[in-house]
C-alpha cells in the first residue's frame, strides 16, 4: 500500500505520525511511503532519517494527500486539509469527531474511511491509542505544576521535594486512572507528599498496593475534596467519566478555601475540566489567575514534548498501521475487534454511534461495509 504522512499544521502541534523506525518497518513489510518535507522536524527527525529508512520525501502536502491510499496523521484534518481527503482513502489519526460537526460533515462528504485513534478499544475497555498520551500528560502535569509553584511564576514558592529539615510540598491528584497514576509516580519521585483521590475503591486498593509510602489514597467526596484543597500546593485534575463532560469537583467558591499561589493543573480540560473556573489555554499562554489561584489548562499537553510524545504515540499506532496497510482496512478490521471499533466514517456514512448521536445523524452498521 502507498502510505502518506503529511506535516501537522494545527497550531502548537509538533508531533508527526511516524518515526523513522516506523517508516523502516512499514517499508520492510513491503509498503511504499511518502512523507512531506520537514514533517518530522518538530520531533527531531530530519528528512534524511526517513530517506535512509526507505521513504520518499515530497515537497508539498498536496502531493502526499493526492498519492497516498492511507494517510497517517496525529491531529484531526483541519480546514485547509479537507479538500485533500478523497473517496476510499483511509485516514488513520485522532479525529474527536463529536467535538466538531463541521469536521464530521467534511469527512462524511469526502467519502474517505476515517479510523479514529481515540475509539480503538480493547475488550478490557482500555483505549490503547489514548493511553500513551495520558501517560505523557500525567507526567508532564507535575513538571509544569512544579514550574508554576515558583514565586516568579506567581506560585506559592514551594519546592515540591522540600530539602533536609524542610517539609516537602503537597500534591493532590483528583482521579487515579492513567493520568493520575503517572502524575503520582512523578510527584512521589520528586519527594512530594502525594494524595490520590478516586471514586473507584478497587482502583484505590491497587494504587495503595503499588505506590511508594509517600503516596496515600483517599476516597473522593465533595467533603474530602474541600478539606484536601486547603493544604495542597499543587492540584492535578485527572478525572474521566467516559463519554461525558468531566464532573466539576472544585467550584468557584472553593477557591477562597485555598492559599494564594496554589497551582491547579487540570489535565481533564479536554473534557471540559474538573474545576468550575477552568478554561482551555495553550502552550504559548498556559496559565491565568483566578482569586490568586494559578490555573493551567493546556488541552494538548503532549504537543509540548513532541520528541517523547511522537515516539510514545507511534509505538502504539504502528502495529495497527502495519495491519491496515498489509491486509487492507476491511480485512484488518475483521481480524481485530479493537481496530473495528476505531472506524467512525466509511464512504459517506457515520459508523460510530457516539458520533451519529452527537449530530443527530444516521449511524450505519460497520458490518455493512465489511461484507459480513
Ligand atoms: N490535556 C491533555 O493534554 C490531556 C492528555 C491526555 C489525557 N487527557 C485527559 O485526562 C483525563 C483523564 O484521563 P485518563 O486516561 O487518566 O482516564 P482514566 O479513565 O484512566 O482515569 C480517570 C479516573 O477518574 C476517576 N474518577 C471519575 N470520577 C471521579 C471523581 N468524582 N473523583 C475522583 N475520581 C474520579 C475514575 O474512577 C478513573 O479512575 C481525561 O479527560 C483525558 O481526556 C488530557
Amino acid at each position: 500500500m502507498l502510505i502518506g504522512v503529511p506535516k501537522e499544521i494545527k497550531a502548537d502541534e509538533y508531533r508527526v505520525a511516524l518515526t523513522p523506525a516506523g517508516a523502516e518497518m512499514l517499508v520492510g513489510a513491503g509498503h511504499e511511503l511518502v512523507i512531506e518535507k520537514g514533517a518530522g522536524l518538530g520531533s527531531g527527525f530530519t528528512d534524511d532519517f526517513y530517506e535512509d529508512a526507505g521513504a520518499t520525501i515530497l515537497e508539498t502536502a498536496e502531493e502526499v494527500w493526492a498519492r497516498a491510499e492511507m494517510i497517517m496523521k496525529v491531529k484531526e484534518p483541519i480546514e485547509p486539509e479537507w479538500p485533500r481527503m478523497r473517496a476510499d482513502q483511509v485516514i488513520f489519526t485522532y479525529f474527536h469527531f463529536a467535538a466538531s460537526e463541521e469536521l464530521t460533515r467534511a469527512v462524511v462528504g469526502s467519502g474517505a474511511i476515517a479510523i479514529a485513534y481515540e475509539t480503538v478499544e480493547l475488550d478490557t475497555g482500555e483505549l490503547p491509542l489514548l493511553t500513551p498520551m495520558s501517560e505523557v500528560a500525567g507526567r508532564m502535569a507535575v513538571q509544569e505544576g512544579a514550574k508554576y509553584l515558583e514565586k516568579p511564576q506567581g506560585g506559592l514558592g514551594v519546592l515540591l521535594g522540600g530539602v533536609p529539615g524542610v517539609k516537602p510540598g503537597r500534591v493532590l491528584i483528583l482521579g487515579g486512572g492513567v493520568v493520575g497514576t503517572n502524575a503520582a509516580k512523578m510527584a512521589a519521585g520528586l519527594g512530594a507528599r502525594v494524595a490520590i483521590m478516586d471514586i473507584n475503591l478497587e482502583r484505590l486498593r491497587y494504587l495503595d498496593d503499588v505506590m511508594p509510602a509517600n503516596v496515600e489514597t483517599l476516597f473522593s467526596t465533595r467533603y474530602a475534596i474541600r478539606k484536601q484543597i486547603q493544604e495542597a500546593d499543587l492540584i492535578i485534575g485527572a478525572v474521566l467519566i467516559p463519554g461525558a463532560k468531566a464532573p466539576s469537583l472544585i467550584t468557584r467558591q472553593d477557591l477562597s478555601l485555598m492559599r494564594e499561589g496554589t497551582v491547579i493543573c487540570d489535565v481533564a480540560i479536554d473534557q471540559g475540566g474538573c474545576v468550575e473556573t477552568m478554561k482551555p489555554t495553550t502552550h504559548h499562554d498556559p496559565v491565568y489567575d483566578v482569586k490568586g489561584i494559578i490555573h493551567y489548562a493546556v488541552a494538548n499537553m503532549p504537543g509540548g514534548v513532541p520528541r517523547t510524545s511522537t515516539l510514545a504515540l507511534t509505538n502504539a499506532t504502528l502495529p495497527y498501521a502495519i495491519s491496515l496497510a498489509s491486509k487492507g482496512w476491511q480485512k484488518a478490521c475483521l481480524d481485530d475487534q479493537a481496530l473495528k471499533l476505531g472506524v467512525n466514517v466509511v464512504g459517506g456514512h457515520v459508523t460510530y454511534q457516539g458520533v451519529a448521536d452527537a449530530f443527530d445523524m444516521e449511524c450505519r452498521a460497520i458490518d455493512d461495509f465489511l461484507g459480513v
